[in-house]
């Protein structure tokens, strides 16, 4: 087990951020943390990068306990945080420079690790531009390769592709598969649930602070229903119904009157049903 939590707990003040979450990630395995706005996702990473120091429960790497004095532990983890952690006025080769720095990497291997992540994330180019002059796409290529300074085990990612156009989130995408396949863990969150699905072997579905589910995406579609009717109602609304069985479903989209689509479930309308599931 790479990594596990045992009912960790953020409190503040009288508001629980998190709440007695307990999760388990198995070494290479990618996991995505999927939830509306505040439901505490970022608090929940910046526990498990030692960034926020927990109320309550255990968080164990590779079944060491993670605390404080535990530099090496640390030393096994890449943060993407949710905002802009570069430093404006330096340049892209600059910035890992300088992150390399801090990891005390010798000066020799600084220049070597700099060169290949920025072939690797594709910033060769614009090496020399100051890193506030570059587009946001490139910002986020260039936080990525920050976090693989020093060559971690585990990579978590907050957000890494919000707000950037569909060509570099893919080649984003692309970037975290290599990552996969080079045998990394890998926690991500996202509001790009397509995102969640092409990339993550699991999902974990978190609000209010707790994780509700923890699975597979086909297994969480199974669980709600593998085909989806999707009809605009006399309300002015469009309702999703969800089926076990082809023939169900069309059972029932036989007795509408309305226009209708039958399809397959998506992460999506889990992922819906989920949010929406307090007002259904
Ligand atoms: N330092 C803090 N002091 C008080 N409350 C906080 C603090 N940090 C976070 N919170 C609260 O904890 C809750 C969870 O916040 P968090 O940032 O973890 O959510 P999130 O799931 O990452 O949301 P988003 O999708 O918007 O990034 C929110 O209600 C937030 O206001
Ligand atoms: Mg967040």
């Amino acid at each position: 087990m790479m990594i596990k939590t045992e009912k960790l707990t953020k409190k503040y003040g009288d508001f629980t951020a998190v709440n007695h979450v307990d999760l388990q990630v198995q070494a290479g395995e990618f996991l995505g943390l999927l939830g509306p706005n505040g439901a505490g996702k970022t608090t929940l990473i910046r526990m498990l990068v030692g960034l926020a120091k927990a109320s309550a429960g255990k968080i164990y790497i590779n079944g060491q306990i993670m605390g404080r004095n535990k530099g090496d532990l640390k030393g096994m983890i890449g943060i993407v945080p949710q905002h802009i952690n570069l430093d404006k006025e330096l340049t892209v080769r600059e910035n890992l420079l300088f992150c390399a720095k801090l990891f005390k990497l010798p000066k020799e291997q600084r220049e070597k690790r700099a060169e290949e992540l920025l072939e690797f994330v594709g910033l060769k180019n614009v090496e020399k531009r100051e890193s506030q002059k570059l587009s946001g796409g490139m910002q986020r290529k260039l936080m990525i390769a920050k976090a693989l300074i020093n060559d971690p085990h585990i990579l978590y990612l907050d957000e890494p592709t919000v707000g950037i156009d569909l060509t570099a989130r893919r080649k984003i995408w692309d970037i975290l598969k290599t990552m996969k396949n080079k045998g990394k863990t890998i926690m991500l969150t996202t509001h790009y649930i397509e995102e969640a699905e092409y990339l993550c072997d699991k999902v974990a579905l978190m609000d209010e602070g707790k994780i509700f589910y923890c699975d597979t995406p086909d297994n969480l579609k199974i669980k709600l229903g593998k085909f989806t009717l999707e009809y605009f109602n006399d309300n002015n609304e469009t309702e999703y119904r969800y089926f076990k069985s082809l023939e169900q479903a069309k059972q029932e989209a036989g007795l509408l009157e309305n226009e209708y689509t039958l399809r397959k479930t998506s992460l999506e309308d889990v992922f819906y049903n989920f949010t929406n599931r307090k007002v259904n």
